[in-house]
């Protein structure tokens, strides 16, 4: 199988890691389910963002916001009226396209910069027609993207866009509550809704997703990162600067965290943070990853520099997350709507100051995605020539860490001692067994979803109370005592 977006939604619907929702019903663009491998898969990447980023972290704490807050949060985020994406819609059929993939797609070219009457005067001067019906475009207007929806009944609210604003609402009471003291970060993982005009790509951009997104208050004044050292810089990335994007180029230039602090090309905090989420795609097994920073013209309403990191997805390098430096205006828009004060007290100026904050954000659907297609290995050799599929996703994030498969099915000793072991491991690592169809059907059909380790029962085992373990990636083979096998499974998962 060649990996393309079809290829690959085909692949997670067969083997129950995603399906369209509602498909009974035609399925709804933009929205997905994940089944019984993907949500393990799913939830396995957010428990390790969350032990990278919250846990091993000083000072970062978790929340879990509403879903639907006050809509003047919105108001106040700038999100109400600059949460855009540029429309363009047939005047004949009210099709509806992004104007800017629309034109990326047709003449290959990026409307970054460009304003409305630039784009405009774009799909005037290469003809550009509506790809269904070839009707005339209106002139291009901007859609907000949030979805809105009635609370009550009456009240019109929104779903939140983003995880981040309950961050910023819940500034004052964490800070009272928890006693968090500058430099600290406030962490969540939520669902996020976005009324996409196209949705594509497969899980890559679609209405409902998961981002997972934490807030670093710092000093306003605070540039020099204390907690910076070797691990963040000396970080290797490919980077695509602001200054090359906007000579027209596309170079990279291959640099690390400490020279681009070094270089004032960013601050030490924003150095850190974007170190660690590198650090963390690498614990995932993700090579490639490339940061580009955003040019002026594109920066998010409420960033003053933003890096993205991109991942070579078959269908091109996008953006999997982002690192905005949001500076004080979240807290001091919040301030001036509510009325409330979120300012701190600064002990050691004895000063109320706001803090400055940096946002380090993650599309986590982007990063299943990215496993996948990183993990992915047509092993002909393995399949005798034919397309034979090893998921070699790292075995922490594995839906099934190990099947348990008695060797011959039809023999109850076999069966019986094999269910003995299923029981055994089933309670440490999510397990699976599997008595239907050949051993080496059995060994394939856990290839394909990436179990790192299968456990064969043979009657030998009936003798000597050992089995045989089988390794995904090398398919070696080694036995193994049954009474220490949860230790050996354990360490290997591990390490
Ligand atoms: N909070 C980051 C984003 O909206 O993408």
């Amino acid at each position: 199988m060649t990996l393309t977006t079809d290829s690959l939604a085909i692949f997670c619907k067969k083997k129950g890691f995603v399906y369209p929702s509602s498909s009974i019903y035609g399925g709804m663009a933009g929205f997905w389910d994940f089944g019984p491998l993907g949500v393990e898969l799913m939830n396995n990447i957010k428990q390790s963002w969350w032990k990278h980023f919250v846990h091993s972290q000083e000072g970062v704490v978790g929340i879990e916001g509403s879903i639907i807050s006050h809509p003047s949060v919105w108001k106040a985020s700038g999100h109400v009226d600059n949460f855009n994406d540029p429309l363009l819609m047939c005047s004949k059929c009210k099709h509806k396209v992004r104007a800017d993939h629309f034109i990326e797609d047709k003449l290959k070219q990026s409307t970054e910069n460009l304003s409305s009457d630039d784009i405009n005067a774009l799909v005037q001067k290469h003809k550009l027609v509506c790809p269904q019906c070839k009707g005339v475009f209106e002139e291009l207007r901007r859609f907000n993207m949030m979805f809105e929806t009635l609370v009550g009944g009456s009240a019109n609210a929104y779903l939140r866009p983003e995880t981040a604003q309950a961050m910023f609402t819940n500034f004052k009471l964490i800070t009272e509550t928890t006693r968090q003291k500058l430099p600290f970060g406030i962490a969540q993982i939520g669902k996020c809704f976005r009324n996409e005009i196209s949705p594509r790509d497969f899980l890559f951009r679609s209405r409902e997703f998961t981002i997972a997104e934490f807030e670093f208050f710092l000093h306003p004044e605070e540039q020099k990162c204390s907690r910076l050292s070797d691990r963040q810089k000396n970080v290797k990335l490919r980077l695509l600067s602001a200054e090359v994007q906007e000579q027209g180029k596309h170079d990279l230039c291959e640099t690390t965290i400490g020279k681009m602090i070094a270089e004032k090309k960013m601050s030490g905090w924003h150095g850190y943070w974007l170190a660690e989420q590198l650090l963390w795609y690498k614990s995932l097994g993700l090579t490639k990853l490339k940061v580009r920073e955003h040019v002026k013209t594109e920066l998010s309403h409420y960033s003053s520099a933003t890096f993205d990191i991109d991942y070579e997805f078959p269908f091109g390098s996008k953006e999997i997350s982002g690192n905005a430096h949001r500076g004080q205006y979240d807290l001091s828009q919040h301030m001036n709507v509510s009325g409330e004060k979120l300012d701190y007290f600064d002990e050691e100026s004895k000063t109320r100051i706001v803090p400055q904050v940096i946002e380090p954000t993650f599309g986590m659907e982007r990063a299943f995605l990215a496993v996948l297609v990183e993990g992915f290995h047509n092993d002909k050799e393995r399949g005798k020539g034919e397309d034979y599929t090893v998921l070699k996703i790292h075995p922490q994030l594995a839906p099934f860490k190990v099947a348990v498969l008695p060797l011959l099915s039809n023999k109850e000793e076999i069966v019986g001692k094999a269910r003995a072991v299923y029981d055994l491991l089933r309670t440490e690592f999510r397990s699976f067994f599997d008595t239907s169809g050949a051993i080496g059907r059995r060994y394939a059909r856990m290839d394909e979803v990436g179990t790192p380790f299968c456990v064969t029962i043979d009657f030998e085992s009936l003798q000597d109370d050992a089995v045989t373990v089988r390794d995904r990636d090398t398919t070696k083979q080694e036995r193994v005592k049954i009474g220490v096998l949860k230790e050996h499974l354990s360490k290997k998962l591990s390490s």
